[in-house]
């Protein structure tokens, strides 16, 4: 079997048209701008590069973009004040405090910090337990774009066996929520599951998500099985050049599952696209 290629990548494109015009309805008709404020602490590499991203496709979608860089030493009380502030800007919709944050900030807290109807990264405590009990949430965007990926390629997901490989809050844990809430049969596996192999040719549906390179190999796929690589790994290529691979060792998957999403080009621009969505959403709940 020769796998589909789940392209993310155009797919993102279409989520961010679609937003882009949602957006010019809403300034030309209301003349409401939505606004993204991003926060980054510390000058991690990698967070660099997807704040930068952000803050560009929020502009090239017509939305307002605020960014707020803050050094690596910054302490709570000035983090949490500058939530705060944001908290009360009319102009920002959503806010999204760029994570891991230095170890000497409270994570938790700083989430928590966040007003819940402008945390689109839905993270908050709140949006987590309205997501665990299906109410109306803003839902975290790795997870989403997971999702609507399987969505479209599927149509319905009722009844599937789903295995997501990962505990995360960020991803593991409300993707198997989201699988449920679409009536999936879920299995979180992890670090700690007995016979992995064995859960995860179980799957009709398999998410890995756990930021280990290439470890799920093609004879743990059941044939014709969808997989979703939530993994950006970067590791040494040939002649010293660093390359970008997923969670799952891609040929060999792709030789057995019936679709596959590729690294890069597959979950990474869904992420920034339902960020951009989730900033709207939240920016039409603001105004009723
Ligand atoms: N770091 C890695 N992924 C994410 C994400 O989805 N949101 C935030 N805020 N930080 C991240």
């Amino acid at each position: 079997m020769v796998a589909t290629i789940i392209d993310g990548k155009a797919f993102a494109a279409e989520i961010r048209e679609d937003v882009a015009r949602h957006v010019a309805r809403l300034s030309e008709e209301h003349g409401i701008v939505p606004g993204l404020a991003v926060v980054l602490v510390g000058e991690d590499p990698a967070s660099q590069v997807y704040v930068r991203s952000k803050g560009k496709q929020t502009v090239e979608a017509g939305m307002a973009s605020f960014e707020h860089k803050l050094p690596p030493e910054t302490d709570e009380a000035t983090l949490l004040g500058l939530i705060e502030q944001l908290n009360n800007d009319p102009k920002v919709h959503g806010i999204l405090v760029q994570l891991p944050l230095p170890g000497h900030l409270d994570e938790d807290l700083v989430i928590n910090s966040v007003d819940p109807a402008k945390d689109v990264d839905g993270f908050h405590i709140s949006n987590v337990g309205l997501l665990g009990t299906g109410q109306k949430s803003m839902v975290p965007c790795t997870p989403l774009g997971c999702l609507m990926m399987l969505r479209k390629h599927h149509g319905s997901l009722s009844g599937l066996d789903a295995v997501v490989i990962g505990r995360s809050n960020i991803v593991g844990k409300p993707m198997a929520q989201l699988l449920l809430g679409d009536s999936c049969t879920v299995t979180i596996a992890h670090s700690r599951t007995k016979d992995l192999p064995e859960v995860v040719r179980r799957a009709d549906i398999v998410v890995a998500a756990v930021g280990r390179p290439e470890m799920v190999p093609g004879d743990w796929i059941k044939p014709g099985a969808t997989v979703i690589d939530v993994g950006i790994n970067r590791i040494e290529g040939e002649a010293g050049k660093t390359r970008l691979v997923g969670d799952v060792d891609y040929e060999s998957c792709a030789a057995v599952a019936g679709a596959i999403t590729p690294v890069p080009g597959g979950v990474g621009p869904m992420t920034i696209a339902c960020l951009l969505a989730n900033t709207v959403t939240a920016c039409c709940r603001a105004h009723g």
